[in-house]
């Protein structure tokens, strides 16, 4: 009887630590590099760079790079338009021009110039913007 209850408690014991751990991973942080950079870089990137097809230098759309982590927590042209506030989805800029209509004028990207980014591809950013937007070692698309 002892050693049954013992056995109970240990297998209680044990499931209880893999229900937290299994919580713990679910809450895990967004990883910029392997999970938003694709998403930039098949919808965005080929418009906010300063390097064209060829290497040769350009100016990005709306003076907004999007290759680099400085370019991004830098923001766009209007004097230092910040696109990115950390913690702050909702005031984001670079996820909010996403979820407008294809239709409006500040959509991206640009009626008729590429796909829209899918509802989960958007509540992704949300999440990395909210946890911190934490761009880890990422420093820039390699060149
Ligand atoms: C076909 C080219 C193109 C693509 C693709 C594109 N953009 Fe843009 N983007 C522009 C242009 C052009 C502007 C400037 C628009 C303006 O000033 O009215 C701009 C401006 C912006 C701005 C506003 C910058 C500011 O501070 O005013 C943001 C944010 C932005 N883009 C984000 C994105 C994101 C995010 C994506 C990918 C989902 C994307 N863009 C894809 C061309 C593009």
């Amino acid at each position: 009887m002892k050693t049954q209850s013992r056995l109970l408690n240990c297998v209680i014991g044990i499931l209880s630590i893999a229900f937290v751990s299994s919580r713990a991973s679910a809450e895990d942080k967004v990883d910029f590099e392997k999970q938003v950079l694709p998403i930039l870089k098949s919808k965005c990137i080929k418009c906010h760079t300063d390097k064209d097809d060829k290497g040769a230098a350009k100016k990005p759309k709306g003076g907004l790079l999007l290759t680099t982590a400085e370019g991004i927590k830098k923001g766009g042209k209007e004097d230092g338009d910040k696109v990115l506030i950390a913690g702050k989805s909702a005031d984001s800029t670079l996820v909010k021009v996403m979820a407008l209509p294809e239709s409006d004028d500040k959509a991206m990207p640009p009626e008729g110039k590429g796909d829209r980014v899918s509802k989960e591809d958007q509540d992704l950013i949300k999440k990395w913007i909210d946890g911190g937007a934490d761009f880890g070692a990422w420093k820039g698309v390699a060149k």
